[in-house]
C-alpha cells in the first residue's frame, strides 16, 4: 500500500485524537467511584467538625487540637463542587442523597459550597486567635451554612 503524505497526516490526526479520548477516560472518575469518594469525604468533613464542636462544649477545650480541627476543615471544604461530576446523581446507580437540583441550578450549589468555603477559612482564622466563644459563634455560622445547602439539595429520608 502506497502510503501519501496525506494519508500519514490522516493517520497522525485520528492516533492523536484516539489518544486525547482515552487520556480523558482516564482522567474521569466513574460516577459511581464520584458518590462513593464524595460521601467519604463529608464523613470526615462530618468527623472533623463533630471533634471541633466536641471541643468547644467541653469544660477545657484544647486549643491546640481546635486548630488543627479548624484547619483541617477548612483544607476539606474547597473541593465541594468538584465531588459532584454530572451522572453522578441517582442515575449512578448507588445510594446517594444528591439531589438533581444540584446538576440543574449548578450556580446556587455552587454558591452553597463557596459560603462554606468562605466561613470555614474564617474559622480557622479565629481559632488561631484561641477565643473560645468567637471560635463558637464562627463555629454556629458554618453549621448554617452546611444546613443551608442540605435543606436544599440534600435528601432528608437518606
Ligand atoms: C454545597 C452543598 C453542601 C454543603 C455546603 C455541605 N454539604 Fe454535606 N452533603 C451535601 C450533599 C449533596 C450530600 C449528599 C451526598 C451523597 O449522598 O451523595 C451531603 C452529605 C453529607 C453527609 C453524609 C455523608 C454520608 O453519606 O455518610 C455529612 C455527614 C455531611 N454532608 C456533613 C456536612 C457538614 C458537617 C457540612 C458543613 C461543615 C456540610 N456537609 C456542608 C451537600 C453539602
Amino acid at each position: 500500500m502506497r502510503i501519501s503524505k496525506t494519508n500519514l497526516g490522516r493517520m497522525f490526526g485520528a492516533i492523536a485524537l484516539t489518544g486525547m479520548i482515552s487520556g480523558v477516560a482516564l482522567a474521569a472518575v466513574a460516577p459511581k467511584d464520584a458518590v462513593v469518594q464524595r460521601q467519604a469525604n463529608f464523613k470526615k468533613i462530618g468527623g472533623t467538625f463533630k471533634a471541633l464542636n466536641d471541643q468547644l462544649r467541653s469544660p477545657a477545650p484544647d486549643k491546640a487540637q481546635i486548630m488543627v480541627l479548624a484547619n483541617q476543615l477548612k483544607s476539606l471544604t474547597p473541593g465541594i463542587p468538584t465531588w459532584f461530576p454530572v451522572g453522578s446523581g441517582v442515575e449512578a446507580g448507588v445510594k446517594t442523597a444528591a439531589k438533581a437540583e444540584i446538576w440543574q441550578k449548578p450556580d446556587v450549589f455552587k454558591g452553597h459550597a463557596k459560603a462554606l468555603q468562605v466561613e470555614t477559612d474564617k474559622l480557622a482564622g479565629i481559632a488561631g486567635g484561641g477565643d473560645i466563644e468567637a471560635i463558637k459563634a464562627q463555629a454556629n455560622v458554618v453549621k448554617n451554612k452546611c444546613s443551608a445547602c442540605h435543606s436544599d439539595f440534600r435528601q432528608k429520608d437518606s
